[in-house]
Protein backbone atom coordinates (compact mmCIF):
# COMPACT_ATOMS: atom_id res chain seq x y z
CA UNK A 1 0.00 0.00 0.00
CA UNK A 2 1.38 3.28 -0.82
CA UNK A 3 1.83 5.93 2.29
CA UNK A 4 -1.17 8.15 1.65
CA UNK A 5 -1.32 12.06 2.76
CA UNK A 6 -4.22 13.65 3.29
CA UNK A 7 -3.52 17.47 2.87
CA UNK A 8 -5.76 20.77 4.00
CA UNK A 9 -5.36 24.21 3.41
CA UNK A 10 -7.38 26.60 4.54
CA UNK A 11 -4.85 29.48 4.37
CA UNK A 12 -6.95 32.14 2.77
CA UNK A 13 -10.41 31.92 0.55
CA UNK A 14 -10.07 28.71 -0.80
CA UNK A 15 -11.20 25.13 0.89
CA UNK A 16 -9.17 22.28 -0.40
CA UNK A 17 -8.38 19.02 0.26
CA UNK A 18 -5.97 16.57 -1.30
CA UNK A 19 -4.90 13.06 -1.40
CA UNK A 20 -1.25 12.50 -2.34
CA UNK A 21 1.21 10.28 -2.36
CA UNK A 22 5.03 10.55 -2.59
CA UNK A 23 4.39 13.53 -4.84
CA UNK A 24 1.70 11.98 -6.61
CA UNK A 25 -1.54 13.73 -6.86
CA UNK A 26 -4.31 11.36 -6.00
CA UNK A 27 -7.11 14.12 -6.24
CA UNK A 28 -7.04 18.08 -5.20
CA UNK A 29 -10.65 19.49 -4.28
CA UNK A 30 -11.01 23.24 -4.25
CA UNK A 31 -14.02 25.42 -2.99
CA UNK A 32 -13.72 28.95 -3.88
CA UNK A 33 -15.20 31.25 -2.15
CA UNK A 34 -14.46 34.35 -4.81
CA UNK A 35 -17.97 34.60 -5.65
CA UNK A 36 -18.87 35.64 -1.58
CA UNK A 37 -16.09 38.13 -1.45
CA UNK A 38 -16.65 39.71 -4.93
CA UNK A 39 -18.79 42.32 -3.04
CA UNK A 40 -15.65 43.15 -0.31
CA UNK A 41 -13.69 43.86 -3.12
CA UNK A 42 -10.89 41.12 -1.26
CA UNK A 43 -11.08 38.78 1.18
CA UNK A 44 -13.49 39.00 4.17
CA UNK A 45 -12.06 36.97 7.26
CA UNK A 46 -14.73 35.98 9.32
CA UNK A 47 -16.94 35.30 5.94
CA UNK A 48 -13.90 33.38 5.10
CA UNK A 49 -13.64 31.40 8.42
CA UNK A 50 -17.89 30.69 8.46
CA UNK A 51 -17.41 29.38 4.55
CA UNK A 52 -14.45 27.21 5.71
CA UNK A 53 -16.78 25.83 8.42
CA UNK A 54 -19.46 25.00 5.42
CA UNK A 55 -17.31 23.16 3.10
CA UNK A 56 -14.14 21.85 5.01
CA UNK A 57 -16.10 18.19 5.71
CA UNK A 58 -17.77 17.69 2.01
CA UNK A 59 -14.18 18.74 0.56
CA UNK A 60 -12.49 16.08 2.45
CA UNK A 61 -14.73 13.56 1.70
CA UNK A 62 -14.62 14.42 -2.14
CA UNK A 63 -10.75 14.62 -1.72
CA UNK A 64 -10.53 11.07 -0.31
CA UNK A 65 -13.53 9.41 -2.78
CA UNK A 66 -11.70 10.74 -5.89
CA UNK A 67 -8.49 9.24 -4.75
CA UNK A 68 -10.39 6.06 -3.72
CA UNK A 69 -9.72 5.40 -0.01
CA UNK A 70 -11.10 6.30 3.22
CA UNK A 71 -9.67 7.77 5.93
CA UNK A 72 -8.72 5.00 8.05
CA UNK A 73 -6.40 4.39 5.21
CA UNK A 74 -4.27 7.25 5.10
CA UNK A 75 -0.60 7.23 6.77
CA UNK A 76 -0.62 10.99 7.81
CA UNK A 77 -2.62 14.42 7.52
CA UNK A 78 -0.75 17.12 6.84
CA UNK A 79 -2.14 20.73 6.67
CA UNK A 80 -1.45 24.51 6.28
CA UNK A 81 -0.57 25.82 9.63
CA UNK A 82 0.56 29.44 8.65
CA UNK A 83 1.39 31.79 7.39
CA UNK A 84 -2.65 33.02 6.29
CA UNK A 85 -5.70 34.41 7.91
CA UNK A 86 -6.12 33.53 11.44
CA UNK A 87 -9.82 32.60 11.69
CA UNK A 88 -9.12 30.24 8.30
CA UNK A 89 -6.12 28.50 9.71
CA UNK A 90 -8.13 27.30 12.66
CA UNK A 91 -10.66 25.72 10.30
CA UNK A 92 -8.09 23.59 8.63
CA UNK A 93 -5.53 23.21 11.53
CA UNK A 94 -8.74 21.92 13.50
CA UNK A 95 -10.19 19.20 11.37
CA UNK A 96 -6.63 18.14 10.73
CA UNK A 97 -5.95 17.28 14.07
CA UNK A 98 -9.56 15.52 14.53
CA UNK A 99 -9.08 13.22 11.84
CA UNK A 100 -5.68 12.40 12.77
CA UNK A 101 -6.82 11.65 16.79
CA UNK A 102 -9.76 9.53 14.71
CA UNK A 103 -7.70 7.29 12.73
CA UNK A 104 -4.42 7.69 15.20
CA UNK A 105 -2.01 8.71 13.03
CA UNK A 106 0.60 11.70 12.45
CA UNK A 107 -0.19 15.51 11.93
CA UNK A 108 2.54 17.36 9.58
CA UNK A 109 2.26 21.22 9.72
CA UNK A 110 3.28 23.12 6.56
CA UNK A 111 4.23 26.45 5.83
CA UNK A 112 1.69 27.42 2.98
CA UNK A 113 4.78 29.44 1.25
CA UNK A 114 6.51 26.01 1.38
CA UNK A 115 3.82 24.19 -0.45
CA UNK A 116 3.93 27.08 -3.53
CA UNK A 117 7.91 26.86 -3.59
CA UNK A 118 7.11 22.59 -3.92
CA UNK A 119 4.09 22.73 -6.21
CA UNK A 120 6.62 22.59 -8.72
CA UNK A 121 7.54 18.93 -7.89
CA UNK A 122 4.00 17.88 -7.94
CA UNK A 123 3.22 15.03 -10.30
CA UNK A 124 -0.06 13.55 -11.49
CA UNK A 125 -1.05 10.42 -10.14
CA UNK A 126 -0.05 7.41 -12.00
CA UNK A 127 -2.12 5.10 -14.74
CA UNK A 128 -4.19 2.61 -13.89
CA UNK A 129 -2.38 -0.62 -12.42
CA UNK A 130 0.04 1.34 -10.19
CA UNK A 131 -2.09 2.46 -7.49
CA UNK A 132 -2.53 -0.21 -4.94
CA UNK A 133 0.79 -2.03 -6.33
CA UNK A 134 2.75 0.77 -6.07
CA UNK A 135 4.78 1.11 -2.85
CA UNK A 136 6.83 4.11 -3.73
CA UNK A 137 5.57 6.28 -6.52
CA UNK A 138 8.07 9.13 -5.82
CA UNK A 139 10.55 11.32 -7.29
CA UNK A 140 13.27 11.27 -4.58
CA UNK A 141 15.36 14.62 -3.13
CA UNK A 142 18.12 13.02 -4.76
CA UNK A 143 16.85 13.21 -8.22
CA UNK A 144 15.73 16.91 -8.03
CA UNK A 145 18.70 19.15 -9.20
CA UNK A 146 19.49 21.79 -6.35
CA UNK A 147 19.87 24.58 -5.47
CA UNK A 148 17.07 26.34 -7.24
CA UNK A 149 15.59 29.91 -7.49
CA UNK A 150 12.12 29.79 -6.39
CA UNK A 151 10.08 32.89 -7.49
CA UNK A 152 6.88 32.97 -5.63
CA UNK A 153 4.15 35.40 -6.88
CA UNK A 154 0.21 35.16 -5.71
CA UNK A 155 -1.99 37.72 -3.86
CA UNK A 156 0.02 37.54 -0.47
CA UNK A 157 3.62 37.11 -1.35
CA UNK A 158 6.29 37.86 -3.68
CA UNK A 159 9.41 36.45 -2.79
CA UNK A 160 12.65 34.84 -4.30
CA UNK A 161 13.73 31.79 -1.88
CA UNK A 162 16.90 29.84 -2.72
CA UNK A 163 15.82 26.17 -1.99
CA UNK A 164 18.95 24.84 -1.05
CA UNK A 165 17.75 21.13 -0.02
CA UNK A 166 14.26 20.41 0.09
CA UNK A 167 13.44 21.82 3.62
CA UNK A 168 15.93 24.32 3.90
CA UNK A 169 15.31 27.71 2.22
CA UNK A 170 16.61 31.11 2.52
CA UNK A 171 14.31 34.58 1.54
CA UNK A 172 16.89 36.40 -0.63
CA UNK A 173 13.79 38.89 -1.56
CA UNK A 174 10.41 39.93 -1.28
CA UNK A 175 8.23 42.94 -1.38
CA UNK A 176 8.18 45.58 1.49
CA UNK A 177 4.45 46.81 0.32
CA UNK A 178 1.58 44.92 -1.48
CA UNK A 179 2.51 41.50 -2.99
CA UNK A 180 2.31 41.26 -7.38
CA UNK A 181 -1.15 39.86 -7.14
CA UNK A 182 -2.50 41.84 -5.34
CA UNK A 183 -1.35 45.29 -6.65
CA UNK A 184 -2.98 43.41 -10.00
CA UNK A 185 -6.39 43.19 -7.92
CA UNK A 186 -6.22 46.89 -6.49
CA UNK A 187 -5.61 47.83 -9.96
CA UNK A 188 -8.14 45.91 -11.44
CA UNK A 189 -10.72 47.54 -9.35
CA UNK A 190 -9.61 51.07 -10.86
CA UNK A 191 -10.95 50.10 -14.00
CA UNK A 192 -13.85 48.08 -12.53
CA UNK A 193 -12.71 44.37 -13.78
CA UNK A 194 -14.38 42.75 -10.51
CA UNK A 195 -12.28 40.73 -8.29
CA UNK A 196 -10.08 38.56 -8.26
CA UNK A 197 -8.94 40.71 -11.50
CA UNK A 198 -5.47 39.20 -12.01
CA UNK A 199 -7.14 36.64 -14.41
CA UNK A 200 -9.10 39.51 -16.17
CA UNK A 201 -5.86 41.66 -16.48
CA UNK A 202 -4.32 38.69 -18.15
CA UNK A 203 -6.93 38.24 -21.04
CA UNK A 204 -7.89 41.86 -21.08
CA UNK A 205 -3.84 42.50 -21.93
CA UNK A 206 -3.53 40.06 -24.55
CA UNK A 207 -5.39 42.88 -26.51
CA UNK A 208 -3.72 45.48 -25.27
CA UNK A 209 -0.17 47.74 -26.09
CA UNK A 210 2.07 47.35 -23.20
CA UNK A 211 3.93 50.59 -24.31
CA UNK A 212 1.54 52.41 -24.24
CA UNK A 213 1.40 54.03 -20.81
CA UNK A 214 4.28 53.67 -18.94
CA UNK A 215 4.79 53.06 -15.25
CA UNK A 216 7.88 54.01 -13.37
CA UNK A 217 10.22 50.77 -12.62
CA UNK A 218 10.39 50.65 -8.38
CA UNK A 219 13.21 50.17 -6.23
CA UNK A 220 16.07 50.55 -9.05
CA UNK A 221 18.73 52.65 -6.74
CA UNK A 222 18.32 49.83 -4.04
CA UNK A 223 21.29 47.22 -4.09
CA UNK A 224 19.07 44.33 -2.64
CA UNK A 225 16.20 42.08 -3.99
CA UNK A 226 13.31 44.02 -2.34
CA UNK A 227 10.38 44.52 -4.60
CA UNK A 228 7.47 47.45 -4.42
CA UNK A 229 4.40 47.70 -5.73
CA UNK A 230 2.81 50.35 -3.90
CA UNK A 231 3.81 53.26 -6.52
CA UNK A 232 3.30 51.33 -8.91
CA UNK A 233 -0.60 51.37 -8.28
CA UNK A 234 -0.21 54.46 -7.27
CA UNK A 235 0.62 55.75 -10.49
CA UNK A 236 -1.87 53.78 -12.61
CA UNK A 237 -4.21 55.44 -10.47
CA UNK A 238 -3.29 58.82 -11.14
CA UNK A 239 -3.10 57.92 -14.50
CA UNK A 240 -6.89 56.42 -14.52
CA UNK A 241 -8.20 59.61 -13.02
CA UNK A 242 -6.48 61.48 -15.46
CA UNK A 243 -7.73 59.33 -18.28
CA UNK A 244 -11.49 59.43 -16.80
CA UNK A 245 -11.40 63.20 -16.01
CA UNK A 246 -13.24 63.92 -19.13
CA UNK A 247 -14.73 60.99 -20.58
CA UNK A 248 -14.90 57.28 -19.28
CA UNK A 249 -12.14 54.45 -20.19
CA UNK A 250 -12.90 53.79 -24.29
CA UNK A 251 -12.34 49.87 -24.76
CA UNK A 252 -9.27 49.80 -26.05
CA UNK A 253 -7.82 52.38 -23.23
CA UNK A 254 -8.98 49.75 -20.54
CA UNK A 255 -6.82 46.97 -22.41
CA UNK A 256 -3.74 49.38 -23.42
CA UNK A 257 -3.93 49.99 -19.58
CA UNK A 258 -4.16 46.48 -18.55
CA UNK A 259 -0.87 45.36 -21.21
CA UNK A 260 0.91 48.31 -19.47
CA UNK A 261 0.21 47.70 -15.66
CA UNK A 262 0.85 43.94 -15.86
CA UNK A 263 4.21 44.71 -17.59
CA UNK A 264 5.63 47.04 -15.21
CA UNK A 265 4.34 44.57 -12.59
CA UNK A 266 6.17 41.87 -14.04
CA UNK A 267 9.08 44.22 -15.02
CA UNK A 268 9.69 44.96 -11.26
CA UNK A 269 10.49 41.08 -10.54
CA UNK A 270 12.52 40.23 -13.84
CA UNK A 271 14.40 43.19 -13.01
CA UNK A 272 15.29 41.96 -9.49
CA UNK A 273 15.60 38.84 -10.44
CA UNK A 274 17.96 39.79 -13.24
CA UNK A 275 20.04 41.49 -10.85
CA UNK A 276 20.20 38.37 -7.92
CA UNK A 277 21.54 36.39 -11.01
CA UNK A 278 24.24 38.65 -12.45
CA UNK A 279 25.42 39.17 -8.79
CA UNK A 280 25.89 35.35 -8.50
CA UNK A 281 27.78 35.47 -11.93
CA UNK A 282 29.49 38.43 -11.71
CA UNK A 283 30.83 37.44 -7.57
CA UNK A 284 31.66 34.02 -9.27
CA UNK A 285 29.93 33.28 -5.67
CA UNK A 286 30.40 29.30 -4.77
CA UNK A 287 26.83 29.02 -5.29
CA UNK A 288 25.50 27.45 -8.85
CA UNK A 289 21.83 27.53 -9.43
CA UNK A 290 20.04 24.84 -11.11
CA UNK A 291 16.48 25.88 -12.23
CA UNK A 292 14.00 28.77 -11.60
CA UNK A 293 11.20 27.50 -9.99
CA UNK A 294 7.69 29.25 -10.55
CA UNK A 295 4.75 28.77 -7.92
CA UNK A 296 1.88 31.22 -6.65
CA UNK A 297 -1.45 32.46 -8.32
CA UNK A 298 -0.22 34.60 -11.16
CA UNK A 299 2.59 31.75 -12.14
CA UNK A 300 -0.70 30.76 -14.09
CA UNK A 301 0.09 33.85 -16.01
CA UNK A 302 1.39 33.15 -19.44
CA UNK A 303 3.56 36.61 -19.88
CA UNK A 304 4.53 36.19 -16.48
CA UNK A 305 5.70 32.91 -18.02
CA UNK A 306 7.78 34.12 -21.07
CA UNK A 307 9.24 37.12 -19.09
CA UNK A 308 10.92 35.22 -16.70
CA UNK A 309 12.17 32.58 -19.31
CA UNK A 310 13.66 35.64 -21.03
CA UNK A 311 14.92 36.93 -18.22
CA UNK A 312 17.01 33.45 -16.73
CA UNK A 313 18.02 31.93 -20.57
CA UNK A 314 20.52 34.04 -20.70
CA UNK A 315 22.31 32.25 -17.63
CA UNK A 316 21.29 28.98 -18.96
CA UNK A 317 18.27 28.30 -16.68
CA UNK A 318 14.80 26.63 -17.31
CA UNK A 319 12.02 27.77 -15.56
CA UNK A 320 9.86 24.86 -14.03
CA UNK A 321 6.39 25.31 -13.17
CA UNK A 322 3.64 23.11 -11.86
CA UNK A 323 2.34 20.65 -14.19
CA UNK A 324 -1.14 22.00 -13.71
CA UNK A 325 -2.68 25.86 -13.27
CA UNK A 326 -4.85 24.00 -10.77
CA UNK A 327 -1.62 23.73 -8.58
CA UNK A 328 -0.82 27.16 -8.60
CA UNK A 329 -3.16 29.00 -7.00
CA UNK A 330 -3.92 28.07 -3.32
CA UNK A 331 -4.57 23.75 -3.48
CA UNK A 332 -4.03 21.17 -0.82
CA UNK A 333 -2.11 19.09 -3.36
CA UNK A 334 1.16 21.55 -3.07
CA UNK A 335 0.81 20.98 0.42
CA UNK A 336 1.00 17.14 0.58
CA UNK A 337 3.94 17.44 -1.39
CA UNK A 338 5.42 19.43 0.91
CA UNK A 339 4.30 17.10 3.35
CA UNK A 340 5.84 13.94 2.08
CA UNK A 341 9.84 14.46 2.76
CA UNK A 342 8.73 14.94 5.74
CA UNK A 343 6.53 12.24 6.69
CA UNK A 344 9.97 10.33 5.13
CA UNK A 345 11.80 12.29 7.79
CA UNK A 346 9.34 11.56 10.54
CA UNK A 347 9.61 15.21 10.74
CA UNK A 348 5.87 15.24 12.48
CA UNK A 349 3.90 15.30 15.46
CA UNK A 350 2.55 11.78 16.79
CA UNK A 351 -0.78 11.96 17.62
CA UNK A 352 0.17 12.26 21.70
CA UNK A 353 1.67 15.86 20.50
CA UNK A 354 -0.63 17.32 17.98
CA UNK A 355 -2.50 19.69 21.36
CA UNK A 356 0.47 22.41 20.58
CA UNK A 357 0.03 22.68 16.50
CA UNK A 358 -1.20 25.87 16.78
CA UNK A 359 -1.82 28.32 13.75
CA UNK A 360 1.17 31.00 12.93
CA UNK A 361 -0.54 33.69 10.52
CA UNK A 362 2.59 35.65 10.16
CA UNK A 363 5.53 32.45 9.42
CA UNK A 364 8.52 33.40 6.77
CA UNK A 365 9.50 30.37 4.86
CA UNK A 366 13.79 28.66 6.34
CA UNK A 367 12.09 30.62 10.08
CA UNK A 368 11.58 28.76 13.14
CA UNK A 369 8.92 29.75 14.51
O1 LIG B 1 -1.86 31.76 -4.72
P1 LIG B 1 -3.20 32.41 -4.70
O2 LIG B 1 -4.39 31.58 -5.11
O3 LIG B 1 -3.53 32.95 -3.28
C1 LIG B 1 -2.58 33.52 -2.44
O4 LIG B 1 -1.88 32.75 -1.73
O5 LIG B 1 -2.48 34.75 -2.50
O6 LIG B 1 -3.09 33.71 -5.61
C2 LIG B 1 -4.20 34.52 -5.90
C3 LIG B 1 -3.72 35.69 -6.76
C4 LIG B 1 -4.78 36.77 -6.96
O7 LIG B 1 -4.18 38.02 -6.74
C5 LIG B 1 -5.18 36.60 -8.44
O8 LIG B 1 -5.60 37.80 -9.03
C6 LIG B 1 -3.86 36.14 -9.02
O9 LIG B 1 -3.34 35.23 -8.06
N1 LIG B 1 -4.02 35.42 -10.31
C7 LIG B 1 -3.52 35.88 -11.48
C8 LIG B 1 -3.86 34.91 -12.46
N2 LIG B 1 -4.55 33.90 -11.85
C9 LIG B 1 -4.62 34.24 -10.52
N3 LIG B 1 -2.83 36.99 -11.78
C10 LIG B 1 -2.47 37.16 -13.07
N4 LIG B 1 -2.75 36.31 -14.05
C11 LIG B 1 -3.44 35.18 -13.81
N5 LIG B 1 -3.73 34.33 -14.79
ZN1 LIG C 1 -1.02 30.98 -1.48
Amino acid sequence: MPNFILAIDTSCDDTSASVVSGRSVFSNVVASQTELHKKFGGVFPTVAKQAHRENIEPVIALALKRAGITASEVAAVAVTQGPGLAPALEVGIEHAKKIAVANHVPLIPINHVEGHVLSVLAKPKPKLGGTRHMLRNHTTDSEVKLPALSVIVSGGHTEFILVRKVGEYERIGWTVDDAAGEALDKFGRMVDLGYPAGPLVEQFAKQGNCSAFRFPLPMTTTDNYLMSFSGLKTAARKKVEELTATAPLKTQQIYDLCASFQYSVFHAITYKLNKYLSSLKSKSLELQLFGVWLGGGVAANVTLRRMLRETIKPYGLELRVPYSKKLCSDNGAMIGVAAFGKFDHQEFKSVDDIGDVERIPRWEIGKAH
